[in-house]
């Protein structure tokens, strides 16, 4: 079996953090998304993998991941170029699985349980796809499947009005060659994307069976901020505690903490976990619990919780900082001078101030 992940689109709920460089390397527990996906699959035995790249600087993927190695998998790099849908994602990749059976993984979702369950079987079943599911409050803003009492899906609907069931579609699915076939046969939707719903539904009406599982435990897709913190807090609750740098005297540590090699927590500061601390940063002041602080950062005198800073940077702030992502290289201090009052921003296209 091959996997393929899905790096390209154009993360746009994400700007400005996909200014400069594709969602799928934003970190969650100072790990890129991504990794997620490519855990999953090699623990689940697929070491072959296929990553479609976007035009959004897709040589930073190739930076980041390299041939793979370094995670225990083979990659193949695989070109979309502009994002026109999730089946044109995956039909890019024929030539890589061939005709061998894959899991298609979109590379912003992050899944607690893995695959291995999923992946159980499929090789030998008689079905062309399986999909994964999840129960969701909202139905309507999902593809919703509708099953028959064997648990096969007779119909996928893109978000109705009228939902069918409380079934959402989980971004990560296994395939057989017929896919292809039937993304040959489908057409761009109202949004002008070829849909793998759309392929799916099509793999239904020519007669091939498509089987689901319903997901245990969280999935997250880590398409909208809020969602990237959500990601990181669910992720940071399954940490263990592990303490390369130094820390200082009178300094409270509580909770499951991880300090990075070359950190110093300077005296006086206070680590409230579940928080991960990258390596060669300086920690003065408060770092609450859901935070996960990059490489060479500064917290100078400040606080901070619940909160991403994906390194490089410098925080030396009066007022607490909570739910907050901060791009990499970023600096919020609080200015010098009493008078005049006021806030002074370098503020780049798509940010969000909270004051
Ligand atoms: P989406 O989040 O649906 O699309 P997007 O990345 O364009 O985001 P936005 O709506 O904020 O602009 O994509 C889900 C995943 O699939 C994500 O990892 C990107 C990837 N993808 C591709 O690789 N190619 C594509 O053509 C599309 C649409 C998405």
């Amino acid at each position: 079996m091959k996997g393929i992940i899905l790096s390209g689109g154009h993360g746009t709920r994400l700007r400005p953090l996909t200014h400069t460089g594709p969602k799928q390397l934003i970190p969650i527990a100072n790990k890129p998304v991504i990794c997620y996906a490519i855990d999953d699959l090699r623990n689940a035995g697929i070491t072959d993998i296929g990553i479609i790249l976007g035009t959004n600087m897709p040589e930073k993927i190739k930076e980041a991941l390299g041939d793979g190695s370094d995670f225990g998998v083979n990659i193949t790099y695989i070109m979309q170029g502009e994002p026109k849908g999730l089946a044109h994602a995956a039909k890019t990749a024929c030539d890589f699985v061939k005709d061998e059976p894959f899991v298609m993984y979109l590379g912003d979702n992050i899944l607690k349980a893995g695959i291995e369950e999923l992946v159980d079987g499929f090789e030998d079943s008689k079905y062309s796809a399986r999909i994964l599911l999840q129960p969701v409050e909202d139905p309507r803003q999902f593809g919703v499947a509708e099953l028959n009492d064997n648990q096969e899906v007779v119909n996928l609907v893109e978000k109705p009005k009228e939902p069918k069931s409380n079934l959402a579609l989980v971004g990560i699915y296994l395939f057989t060659k017929e896919i292809f076939n039937a993304i040959d046969n489908i057409k761009p939707s109202w949004r002008d994307e070829l849909e793998i719903t759309d392929a799916i539904q099509r793999l239904i009406d020519t007669d091939h069976d498509v089987d689901s599982f319903v997901v245990e435990g969280w999935w997250k897709d880590t398409g909208k901020p809020e969602d990237v913190l959500d990601a990181n807090q669910l992720i940071l609750e399954t940490i263990n505690s592990s303490i390369e740098g130094v820390v200082e005297d009178d300094v409270k540590i509580k909770g499951r903490v991880v300090i990075g090699k070359d950190t110093i927590i300077k005296s006086g500061s206070v680590i409230r976990g579940p928080a991960v601390i990258g390596s060669n940063c300086i920690i003065e002041g408060y770092v609450g619990p859901y935070t996960a602080i990059g490489d060479n950062t500064k917290i100078i005198d400040s606080e901070i919780d619940s909160s991403i800073v994906m390194g490089e940077a410098i925080i030396h702030c009066e007022d607490k900082i909570v739910d907050s992502l901060i791009g990499l290289n970023a600096q919020i201090t609080t200015g010098e001078n009493k008078y005049p009052k006021g806030r002074s921003f370098v503020i780049g296209e798509n940010s969000v101030v909270k004051l």
